[in-house]
């Protein structure tokens, strides 16, 4: 664990909860048998239970409440932050040790704060442009209990919760999206990266749609999706969509690709998301897109697909449908 602030701490005996590593994280000092991992982002999922931890999606999966003690691991987000303090503080008694772990960009100290005006913090290290804390869990409801991340409901009666992507309101860029779609949409439809569902419901409300695969790799985004698109015609994928694959290919594709992982810009992701739906696609099906102007998508485009076109945008964003998968422009 060498250069990490975790290998600073010195964890009780006992099971362990870690709320939120990402794959990234050196956990090396932890035993797997000891230790149950919340993590519903899937590609870390599935990389830290590659190496032997007991991985959850989401805090209520976490099985039984015994844990000597918790380590949070800071999202961006003060939201979805403060539920996952919350999450791990429902999992430990009084008396048992509760760290966060941050960097400061991602709001260590703004929490650090507001935990010393809860609790009395016994423990501050700092490294790596980060710090993690240990506080003593106190006897009684010492969390307010907005911190446990109420979902909500935005527009027209659309689930979200903390964390999730544009938990506030319809993204303008997926708005973009749904407006230029074609009044009749292909028979069988992949949206890549479906969050919370509001593009796929939009696609669903067109008529011609008669299978709609959702394929979203966090576990909380896509169980607001299973509570906000309960059309029989949409099956959910909790999946990394760079990977994800069907039976048979689809003769639609709609997606408002990613442009960064949690922590930083990431300009492959987008790609990788192109990429993916050209091997879900017959060669007669066709993608329709939405991202940032600046981002330049065009030549993977071409690597991927024979006819490319922007069909609608404005300054901030383009809105691009393909065909032609397989049968590439540019080789
Ligand atoms: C820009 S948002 C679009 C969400 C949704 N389509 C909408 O219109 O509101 C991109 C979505 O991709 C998801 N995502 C990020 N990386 C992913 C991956 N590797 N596999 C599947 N989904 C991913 C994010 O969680 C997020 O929900």
């Amino acid at each position: 664990m060498a250069g990490s602030r975790l290998e600073l701490i010195a964890p009780p005996a006992g099971r362990l909860l870690l709320v939120g590593p990402r794959a990234t994280e050196d956990l090396q000092g932890f035993a797997p048998d000891d230790t149950v991992v919340v993590q519903g982002f899937r590609p870390d999922h599935d990389a830290l239970a590659g190496r032997g931890f007991r991985v959850v999606p989401t805090p209520a999966a976490v099985p039984g409440a015994d844990f000597a003690a918790a380590i949070v691991f800071l999202p961006r987000a003060k939201a979805e932050a403060r539920a996952r303090v919350a999450a791990a503080a429902a999992r430990l008694a009084p008396g048992a040790s509760l760290w966060v772990d941050g960097q400061k960009t991602d709001g260590i100290d703004s929490m650090l704060r507001d935990l010393r005006a809860l609790a009395a913090v016994d423990e501050v290290q700092s490294r790596a442009h980060g710090k993690i804390m240990r506080l003593t869990v106190p006897q009684g409801d010492w969390l307010p209990a907005d911190w446990a991340g109420a979902e909500r409901v935005v527009g027209d009666g659309f689930v979200t919760a903390p964390g999730v992507f544009s938990a506030d309101a319809a993204d303008p860029a997926s708005q973009a999206l749904a407006a230029a779609l074609p009044d009749r949409m292909p028979t069988r439809v992949v949206d890549l990266g479906a969050g919370w569902g509001w593009l796929s419901a939009l696609v669903l409300a067109r008529p011609g749609v008669e299978t709609l695969h959702l394929v979203e790799a966090d576990a909380v985004a896509l169980d607001c999706a299973r509570r906000n698109v309960t059309d029989p015609r949409a099956v959910f994928h909790w999946a990394d969509a760079t990977s994800f694959r069907l039976p048979d290919p689809v003769n639609g594709v709609v997606m408002n690709p990613p442009f960064h992982d949690t922590r930083s810009p990431d300009p492959h992701l987008g790609a990788r998301f192109i990429r993916a739906a050209a091997g879900l696609l017959t060669g007669a099906g066709r993608l329709w897109m939405v991202a940032n102007r600046h981002l330049p998508y065009e030549p993977v485009l071409a690597e991927h697909f024979a006819q490319v076109q922007e069909i609608a945008g404005d300054a901030r964003f383009k809105v691009i449908t393909a065909t032609g998968a397989g049968r590439p422009r540019r080789r």
